[in-house]
Order: structure tokens, then sequence, then C-alpha cells
């Protein structure tokens, strides 16, 4: 089910990709209104000083202050040796060793000239800060980590708030802690920093205007609003500065003014109730977090605004089934149900006990068991996001913003976190989702990311005890562009992610079936496989006709790529998943627009139910950033596509790592009665070499080459660009397919027949020689092993 919004007034349409980065705003390789900077030649990857001063540099550092730590930690093992204890520090020894690691390694650098804005990991061993991934114990040592909640009530309930302000997601305890800890973990340190800096510049701007833009109603001004709030909250009660209740004060006032929207009912556009929700939620933040300083007659203000245009439509949306569509319906179990109910929740948690009216406490009533019934369950039983790799940040910030705020507000979050047992999977997911060339962005990405960033991360991290997704996301860039990093980041963390964290994995749920492998955590350049083979249907109508869809980055960039969304105002693209939706009509959701096999220049049929298989060597990185997997290092996976195509008797694709992971094959092992094209998006320029059985993609300096292995005769590739097929048939009236940009599409086109279509991709990595590549045999996907490409 998808929104079937009324979208006639729309007013503006985006373009080639426009308005929606995947990595939000302050990509700088994104303009919003023209989308990507020359996508097809991304601009040096790093400068010379990024990729060899840093690491460098960090070397000299560790060995200048943790020298300190090791050589007494070996002095230390040398007298334990001699009496045979143990050596490893224990309580304030340990935590006070964290600190030191910390401290001496500080903030690893972001590739800021970077298409994809992704940490740097020094290259270099450092056996005392990467090591396996904990929170340290006796972290309630003020230096290391948060002291302990006073509030802790022994029977919380929703409606039985703590005491003291804030309520919501911050409570006083943790900004009194946080100077001490911001002082001792540079983490923290540059957080408050860039959070500073953002509500400097948020000030600077005139009040948010009101911008109704058909696709996404008012949400990038609502989004927009919240990130605001939280910049000036942070601001505030970190400096006392009554700038900041000013300027935060002008602008609760904007948005609810008589030229905010047309007219008194549609003021927050409840229709596209996320937008009410967003600001619903950017209202309770500022009432809950400036409340010791407003006048009581700004109080009654922002209380009656909430009251007014978010709470009680809210509330007649849940009670009385109205509202265009059912976000708290049973099958909505994705980011509508996460952001529309943890907007409301925020908002009756921070007026509770001021709102006469009850509606705040009849809300909780109804938000709580909706979210828990549909929300966590955006998540799969693997952990993924059951929406796309997109669609995750807005229904994670949403459902840790509800969490947190209940937790902190009330002392529980009554099952949130748990009701789903495999919600915690979900940090996984991101990690591994994420390519060192960008997203395995599959589907739909949604609109512009204001306000929503990963740093459910952080939150998750801590919550179901999974120190490396904290670790991770600390140095990614986005944990910086948001104050909720400062209240979800457990400071007790220590070690590296990467330390034993398996290359490959498998997400085995058949809705949501993908896999993903590589040959480093740690190295830009790594090569990168995300493969998909899930089921059509059952994705909120964010789905493209993909079985059998992948990418490939290597060399630092993203050879084979994905096309994207389309326009979100195009005619039936929401309609729904149907084989008959309008939606298939457009390319980049058709079969042909995917990297995949179109047969008989048909879609994909939404009844597929693939059946996958993978095996791995289990390879796990260690604790050094420098690895180079072994030779007999590999994984494979096959997805039996049969069901996703008519006239198939028989088909499965396997793609595995070849040669201690530096090649990839992708094999399609097909039998079909209509014609069969094997196509690609590639953002290189292509040479196809003579004879057609090799082809040289070629981005910036780095080259990749293709080459046909079987069938050995008849089988060429061919180039063109984005072009719908002759066969296809019409878009709506009056619709057109978005500008892809200038992707070239690699094609195989062969007649009707029983094939085994084998494809070799070998990056062509510095210091290796053609010699050093292999040319693996020929095997049928069905004999496939770990070994039977060596
Ligand atoms: C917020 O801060 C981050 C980190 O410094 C920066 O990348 C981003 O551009 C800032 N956002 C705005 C809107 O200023
Ligand atoms: C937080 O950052 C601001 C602005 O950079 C700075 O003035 C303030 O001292 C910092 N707070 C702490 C506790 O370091
Ligand atoms: C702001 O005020 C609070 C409460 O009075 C106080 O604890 C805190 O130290 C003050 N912070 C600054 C930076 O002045
Ligand atoms: C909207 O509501 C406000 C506050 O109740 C009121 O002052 C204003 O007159 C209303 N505007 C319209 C157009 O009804
Ligand atoms: C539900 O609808 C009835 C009838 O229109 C209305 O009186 C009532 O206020 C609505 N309930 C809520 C919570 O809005
Ligand atoms: C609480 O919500 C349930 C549905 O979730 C409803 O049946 C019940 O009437 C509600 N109670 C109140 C007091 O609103
Ligand atoms: C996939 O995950 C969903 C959501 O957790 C679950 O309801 C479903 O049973 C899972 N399917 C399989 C085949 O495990
Ligand atoms: C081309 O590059 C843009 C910008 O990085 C990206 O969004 C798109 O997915 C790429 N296309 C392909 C086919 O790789
Ligand atoms: C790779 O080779 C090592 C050493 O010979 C061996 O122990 C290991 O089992 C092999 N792994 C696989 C997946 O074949
Ligand atoms: C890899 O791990 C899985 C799960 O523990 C196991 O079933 C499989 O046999 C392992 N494979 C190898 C090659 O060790
Ligand atoms: C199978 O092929 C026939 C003849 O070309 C075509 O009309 C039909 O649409 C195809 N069926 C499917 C499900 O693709």
């Amino acid at each position: 089910m998808a929104p079937n919004y009324d979208y006639s007034n729309a007013s503006s349409t985006p373009l080639n990709n426009a308005g929606s980065s995947p990595y939000g705003s302050g990509d700088p390789y994104y303009n919003e209104s023209t989308g990507y900077i020359s996508p097809a030649k991304p601009p040096q990857r790093k400068n010379n000083w990024l990729k060899i001063g840093v690491p460098v540099f960090i070397v000299v550092v560790i060995a200048a202050v943790v020298g300190g730590v090791l050589g007494s930690r070996s002095h230390d093992n040398k007298s334990a040796a001699a009496s045979g204890a143990q050596a490893s520090p224990t309580g304030a020894a340990a935590a006070s060793q964290a600190v030191s690691i910390k401290q001496a390694l500080g903030v690893l650098p972001t590739a800021t000239d970077s298409m994809y804005l992704l940490p740097i990991y020094p290259s270099t061993t450092n056996q005392a800060a990467f090591t396996t991934p904990t929170f340290v114990a006796n972290s309630n040592n003020a230096d290391l980590g948060w002291p302990a909640d006073p509030f802790q009530p022994a029977n919380p309930a929703p409606t039985s708030v703590r005491p003291d302000r804030p309520r919501l997601i911050a409570p006083a305890y943790k900004w009194q802690a946080l100077p001490q800890l911001i002082a001792n973990d540079p983490y923290l340190k540059f957080w408050n920093d860039t959070n500073f800096n953002n509500a400097t510049q948020f000030k600077g701007q005139p009040p948010v205007p009101y911008v109704m833009d058909g696709s996404n109603g008012i949400l990038d001004p609502a989004r927009d609003i919240k990130r605001r709030i939280k910049a000036f909250g942070y601001a505030w009660r970190m400096s006392n500065n009554t700038m900041w209740v000013d300027r935060t004060y002008q602008e609760l006032q904007n948005a609810v003014s008589d030229s905010w929207g047309p007219d008194n009912d549609t003021k927050w556009n409840p229709a596209h109730f996320l937008d009410t929700a967003e600001l619903t939620a950017a209202y309770a933040l500022a009432y809950d977090w400036f409340y010791d300083v407003w006048q009581p007659n700004q109080k009654q203000f922002i209380l009656n605004a909430m009251l007014t245009y978010g709470i009680n439509p809210g509330l007649d949306a849940l009670v009385n089934n109205t509202n265009f569509w059912g976000w708290w319906a049973d099958d909505i179990t994705g980011n509508w149900n996460c952001v529309c109910n943890s907007g409301l929740t925020m908002g009756a948690l921070a007026i509770l006990g001021d709102d006469t009216s009850g509606a705040a406490e009849r809300v909780l009533n109804w938000t709580i068991p909706n979210a828990m019934e549909n929300c966590a369950f955006g998540v799969s039983s693997d952990g993924t996001w059951v929406e796309t790799p997109g669609y995750w940040y807005f229904g994670t910030t949403a459902h840790a913003e509800m969490s947190a705020s209940l937790e902190s507000a009330t002392g529980s979050d009554y099952g949130l976190l748990t009701v789903n047992p495999n919600f915690g999977l979900t940090g996984l997911f991101h990690m591994y989702v994420t390519g060192p060339g960008s997203l395995f962005c599959w589907g739909d990405q949604g609109p512009n990311r204001f306000s929503t960033t990963a740093n459910a991360m952080l939150y998750y991290g801590d919550k179901f005890n999974h120190p490396e997704y904290v670790l991770w996301q600390r140095d990614q860039f986005d944990a910086s562009s948001d104050p909720w990093s400062m209240f979800y980041y457990n400071p007790a963390v220590t070690g590296a992610f990467w330390d034993g964290l398996p290359l490959d994995h498998l997400f085995d749920n058949s809705t949501t079936a993908w896999a993903a492998m590589r040959s480093s955590w740690t190295d830009e350049d790594a090569l990168f496989v995300g493969v998909k083979a899930g089921t059509l249907t059952g994705h909120q109508t964010h789905n493209d006709l993909d079985c059998g869809d992948f990418v490939l980055d290597a060399l630092g960039t993203r050879w084979a790529g994905e096309t994207g969304e389309s326009n979100y105002l195009a005619e039936g693209y929401f309609s729904s998943d149907d084989q008959s939706s309008e939606r298939w009509l457009y390319y980049n959701q058709r079969t042909e627009g995917q990297n995949a096999i179109v047969v008989n220049g048909q879609n994909q049929l939404v009844t597929a139910l693939p059946t996958v298989q993978f095996q791995t060597s289990n390879t796990s990185q260690g604790s050094s950033t420098v690895f180079d997997a072994p030779s007999n290092s590999t994984a494979f996976f096959i997805a039996d596509l049969t069901s996703a195509y008519g006239n198939v008797t028989s088909y499965q694709r396997g793609i595995r790592m070849l040669n201690g992971r530096k090649q990839v094959l992708v094999q399609d092992d097909i039998n079909a009665q209509g014609t069969v094209m094997w196509r690609m998006h590639t953002n290189a320029t292509v040479t196809i070499n003579t004879g057609g059985t090799s082809a040289t993609l070629q981005i910036g300096n780095d080259q990749l080459t293709m080459q046909i292995l079987s069938p050995t005769s008849g089988a060429q590739f061919t180039k063109g660009p984005i072009a719908r097929l002759p066969t296809d048939p019409p878009l709506p009236a009056g619709q057109s397919d978005l500008d892809d940009g200038p992707v070239t599409v690699v094609m195989i086109s062969l007649p009707a027949g029983q094939y085994s279509l084998q494809v070799l991709f070998n990056p062509q990595w510095p210091g290796m020689s053609s010699s050093d590549f292999v040319t693996p045999p020929s095997v049928p996907l069905g004999s496939w092993t770990l070994d039977s490409h060596n």
C-alpha cells in the first residue's frame, strides 16, 4: 500500500536525481536542483596528503601518546608473566586506558573530497586500539561513561513522566555529564563543535518558508525545521545564551502563522501525515528542551499549536480511521508508521501534565501499541529494512527517537526495541549494505534527508550490545550533523568494528534476500559486490522488478550501479505492485533498468519466489586495517530465478569472488524460450574491444575490464545510452522517464536457447600484471563449491 496522495497542487518536480542526494544535504558533489555534479567522472577521491599524510600522522601520534600506555602495559605484562597472572587492566585502569587510546586516535578523517564521504581508515596496525569491539566495564567513570539515570521507576507507565526537564532523549543528568565527557572524547568534542556550527548557520538564515512540493508535501520544510530546533536546542542547553531561545521562538511562530499554509485545517498538511508528525516532533523538542525559559504565554502558544495541528488530527486518524492513507494500518511496516507514531509520541510526552484536554494521554495509548505492531516490523527477520536501504534512514531515525524518548521520559521502551526479536540486526544490515562506493541503493531512496542520519546506529549499538555499530557510525560523516550522536553515543566503547567481522553476509529472509561480499572493511579501494533476490512485492511499493540485480565497487568507485527511483509524481508510480501497475512502466523500475537479465523484452513476474544459496570461506578481517585476503578466500551467491520469468524453463544466477577477492564472476545458467538480454548500468566510459568479447570501463584514472568467458562464440558486448526497449509498452500519457545522467548500458543479446553465460570482471589493481589475473574454469552453477574455481 502506498500514498494515494492528491498531487494536483504540485509545484515542483524533482529533476535528474534532484533533491535527494543519497547522503542528504551537505554532500559536496550534490546540487539540490540539478542532482549530482559530473556523475560520470568523479573528482579525484583524495589528495595525497589525505592518502599518505594522515595515516603517518596518526601513527606518529599513536606512537607518541599510546606509547606510554603500551609501554606501561608491556611492563605490566612482564611482571604479570613472571607471576603467571593476567595483565588486562580492569576497573579504573581499564577506563583510564580507554580514554588514552581514544585521545591518541582522534577522529578519523572523512574523505571530504571523495564522492562518497566515507571515512579514511589509517593504514596501520595498532594492537592497543584496534581490538575486539567492546564497552569498557566500570564505565560510569565520569571521564568515560554516562552516570546512571536517577529516574528509575519501579513500574514505568507511558503517562507517568520523570519529574525534571528535559524529558525527551536528553535528560538533565546527561547535559550535566557532557562537558567532562566532551573533554575526554574526541568524537564528542568534534560533534559538539559541528552542532554549534550548524546552529550558527541556521540562525543566520530566515525562518524556513512554506513550500508545498507535490511529491513530498511540506515534508522538506518540516524536517528542515526539526533539524534547526535540534541544533538550536543543543546550543541553548550547552551555552545558556538566550539568543537561541529567541531564534527558536521565531521559527515556531513562523510555521503556524497565517502565511504558513492555505488555511488552519491544512496548516501542517495532515493529509500527508509525515509532515504533521515531523513538525509535532520539532515543537515537542522546543517545548521540552527550552521548558524552563519559555514565558507562560509562549508555552501556551506552543502547546496549542501541537494540539491543534498535530496531536488532535493524529488522534482523529488513529481513533476514527480518518486521514487519506492508513499509515497506522496493519500492513504498513515501514517508515511511515515509525515517523507518524514517533512524532505524535514525542509531542504527547512533551506536554503530558500541561495538556488539560487529555489528548496527550489518549494518543499514547494508540501510538505505542501501533508502533509495536507495525513500525517494529519494518525490519525483517534477517535485519534488512523491508522498504529499501534509503528508507532505512527514515524508519530507524524515527524508531530510535520514539524509543529513546519513551525511555528517557517514562523509564521504558515498552518493548519497542524487542517486540521484533530481530530488530537489533538492522545495524548489521546498514553496515553490510554500505559498500566502499556508496550504498547498495536498490529501489526508491526517498526525499531529502534533512534531520535524518544513521545515528540510530549509535543507539542500537548501545541497546543491543553491538559495540561494532557504534564504532562504525562514529566515523561516518553524518554522525556529526545531528545532536542525537551526543546522547546516543556510549563513550565507553573501544576497539575496531572490523576486528573479527566477517567480510561476507547472507541476508536470508525470502522477502528481503540479498548478500554482500567484500575484500576488506577498511580499504576504500576494496572490491565489493551486493546482489539481491528477494520477493518483488511487500516493500511498501518502493521496490523495482530486480531479482538478480547487483552492484560492483572496486578501486574506490562504483562500476555496476543503480538507476535509482523515478519521479514520485509520475502517474501511477505508487498505484500498486501488481503486475499491471503503472509503476512497472517506468524505466528505472522495469527489469531492463536493473543489472539483470531481460527475457523476451518483458518485465519480471511480481509473483517471483526466488530461492538462494550462499557459501563463504568465512574470512574475517583481523585487527589490522591492512588486510589482504588469502588466495582461497571466497564467497558465492546463487539464486534460482526461474519463477521470476515467463518463457523460461530454468534460470540460476551465480556471483562469486575469485583469486583472493580480486576478480568477480557473474554466471547465468539459463534455458529460455525468448530472447535473452544481459544488462548492466555503469557511469564508466565503455570501450568494446574488437570482436566484442571484452570491454574496458574507465572512470577517472581507473579501469576495469569485462570478458565474456562463455558462450565461447556468438556472444558479444554491445553498449548504448539508457533507452527504453522498442517493444516496451508506452508510458502513461504525458509522462516521461527521469534522465538518469550519462549512464551507459552494457548488454549481451542472445536468441532463445540454453546458455551458461559467464562474465568475468577484472578491476585493474595497481601493481597487478595481466598474468596475475586468473581465467576460471567453466563450472555449472549446480557444481559450484568454495574451491571449484581455484
Ligand atoms: C552541519 O554540520 C555538518 C558537519 O560539520 C556539515 O557537514 C553540514 O553541512 C552542516 N549542515 C548545515 C546545514 O550547515
Ligand atoms: C562546544 O562547542 C562550542 C562551540 O565550538 C564551544 O564554545 C564549547 O566550549 C564546547 N563545549 C565544550 C563542553 O567543550
Ligand atoms: C548553563 O546553566 C546550567 C544550569 O544553570 C548550568 O548547569 C551550566 O553549567 C550552564 N552552562 C554554561 C556553559 O554556562
Ligand atoms: C487560524 O487560527 C488562529 C489561532 O486560532 C486564528 O487566530 C486565525 O484567525 C485562524 N485563521 C483563519 C484563517 O481562520
Ligand atoms: C471521531 O469522530 C467523531 C465524529 O466525527 C468526533 O466527534 C470525534 O471528536 C473524533 N475523535 C477524535 C479523537 O478526533
Ligand atoms: C486504547 O487503545 C485501544 C486500541 O489500541 C482502544 O481499544 C482503547 O479504547 C483505547 N483506550 C483509550 C482510553 O483511549
Ligand atoms: C521475514 O521477516 C518478517 C519480519 O520479521 C517475518 O514476519 C517473516 O516471517 C520472515 N520470513 C521468513 C521466511 O523468515
Ligand atoms: C552514477 O553516479 C551517480 C552519482 O554517484 C549515482 O547516483 C548513480 O547510481 C550512478 N549510476 C550508476 C549506473 O552507477
Ligand atoms: C584455504 O587454505 C587454508 C590453508 O591451506 C585452509 O586451511 C583453508 O581451509 C582453505 N579455505 C578454503 C575455504 O578452502
Ligand atoms: C562458514 O560458517 C558457516 C556458519 O557457521 C558454516 O556452516 C560453514 O561450514 C563455514 N564454512 C567454512 C568454509 O568454514
Ligand atoms: C512469453 O512469450 C510470448 C511470446 O513472445 C509473449 O507474448 C508472452 O508475453 C511471454 N510471457 C511472459 C510471461 O513473458
